[in-house]
């Protein structure tokens, strides 16, 4: 058995609960059946997200003590700025308080009504904020890129005779830019390569349109580069990220996947694509200087940022993943292969092969598997998805469930729990049914909204 490594050591703990089955399934109903809306009280392993929970290691807590206060001119974003320029190799930043803050000041300034944003895949929260102003998104990636058994190491490219094609439909005048997505989120946490982004960077600069990178992400995405792409085996993490950002004129991050922090930062070498979305910081995040980022956390963030290089950091979610994903196999338990970065995801359509999309299998499995182990995962599929102007469902390209990994949080006998519970639940399938709205909000409604058994 090829057991991964936990190359840190703990030195400060938490303590968890594992509450009884009868206390969960109360927590569950309590909760909507949604699991944002459990209280971790009655959670054992919270694997909801990455964000904002990764393990802070000693360097980034001792930087936090020299943190500079100061409204305007404070070292600590000096510090920022100067990792942003070492590791993204990027002059300019705009500091914004999370990654969904980057995406709408660059939305505001650069998406127009019926404007279209083509893209490897979307993110709730930038599909939500190019839909505000009035854009469109296309996603391009390629057609097994949505199947969850695959063995494409890069299902995550953006497929470049789609994005030919859908220039030549809307007209490049359209297009205010192209998206690409580090370590594709909603599809599984998969990379896309450095030969793609080439090419697709090519296309981009017959057309003059700019290349925008969500490098929320990267620091994975390099790690798969790295591990699939024969050209980048020798080289260095900080070697392939600093490639990948060269490729974008502009990278936007949240600070509290990327980096094990809070935050968030927009980042370019072009002045005048930094001059145009500017103004728009002090009036939604704070001053230049800090963006709503509590200057302890820039400090955080720029320690953080310069880990993101560290091999040792940057392996561990995936190698934990790909362990997992290994067990689940073995037992045959439909999942998304490869491993990707951030999470392990349980293909919850064939899992759940007896509940009708229309009745959220994938939240229906969150719930159920919350119930089954105090495992609180999260609903990434037609849940997660918007209405069309018509308000019917828009039913998602794959039901996942995703059980994310946070970075160097959990030790390998919780993982082996983990999977065990998973065996149990899938034996028991069938217990599992439906479910339907009770309330539900108009937007990024699977943050509130409350469901019932159908
Ligand atoms: N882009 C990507 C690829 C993300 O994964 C996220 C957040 C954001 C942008 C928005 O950043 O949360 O700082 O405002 N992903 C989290 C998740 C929420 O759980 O996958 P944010």
């Amino acid at each position: 058995e090829q057991i991964p490594l936990e190359l840190h050591k703990v030195r400060v703990v938490q303590k968890l609960h594992l509450v009884p089955v009868e206390r969960r399934l109360e927590a569950a109903r309590e909760a909507g059946f949604n699991t944002f809306q459990l209280s971790t009280n009655d959670v054992y392993l919270d694997m909801l997200t990455d964000s904002g929970v990764n393990a802070m290691s000693d360097n980034q807590i001792a930087a936090m003590f020299r943190a500079d206060d100061a409204y305007a001119g404070s070292q600590s974003f000096d510090r920022l700025k100067k990792a942003v320029e070492d590791v993204f190799g990027k002059k300019y930043l705009l500091p914004a308080h999370q990654g969904r803050a980057c995406e709408n000041i660059i939305s505001r300034t650069f998406v127009k009504p019926g404007d279209v944003v083509p893209m490897n895949y979307h993110f709730t929260t930038t599909h939500a904020h190019i839909d505000l102003n009035g854009g469109k998104i296309e996603e391009l990636v390629a057609d097994d890129a949505v199947n969850p058994v695959s063995s494409n190491p890069f299902k995550g490219n953006l497929d470049p005779d789609k994005l030919r094609d859908c220039i030549a439909r809307h007209g490049a005048d359209k297009i205010p830019f192209v998206r690409m997505e580090a370590s594709t989120n909603l599809i599984g946490g998969q990379p896309f390569s450095i030969a793609n982004m080439r090419e697709i960077r090519k296309i981009c600069d017959e057309h003059g349109i700019m290349m925008v990178l969500d490098a929320s992400l990267i620091g994975e995405n390099a790690y798969f580069i790295k591990m699939r792409e024969e050209e980048f085996k020798d080289s260095s993490c900080a070697e392939i990220l600093k490639t990948m950002c060269s490729l974008a004129e502009l990278v936007y991050f949240s600070a509290r996947k990327v980096s094990s922090s809070r935050g968030g930062g927009i980042c370019t070498n072009d002045p005048a694509i930094a001059k145009k979305m500017e103004h728009l910081v002090p009036l939604f995040e704070g001053f230049l200087t800090y963006g709503g980022i509590s200057v302890r956390e820039i400090e955080a963030m720029a320690v953080g940022l310069y880990e993101t290089t560290d091999l040792t950091v940057i392996s561990q979610s995936p190698s934990f993943i790909e362990y997992f994903i290994g067990q689940m196999v073995d037992m045959g338990i439909p999942c998304v292969t490869p491993a990707g970065g951030l999470g392990a995801h349980i293909d919850a359509g064939s899992f759940l092969s007896h509940i009708p999309q229309e009745d959220y299998p994938a939240g229906a499995l969150a719930a159920a598997f919350f119930i089954a182990s105090g495992v609180r995962g999260m609903e990434r599929g037609t849940l997660s998805s918007v209405r069309d102007e018509n308000g019917n469902d828009v039913l998602a390209d794959v039901e996942l469930l995703r059980l994310a990994f946070p970075r160097r949080v959990f030790t390998l006998s919780q993982v082996k729990y983990t999977a065990d519970r998973m065996k149990w639940l899938y034996d028991n399938r069938e217990l599992i049914g439906g479910l339907e709205f009770v309330e539900e909000p108009p937007v990024l409604r699977f943050f509130m909204g409350r469901l019932r058994a159908k």
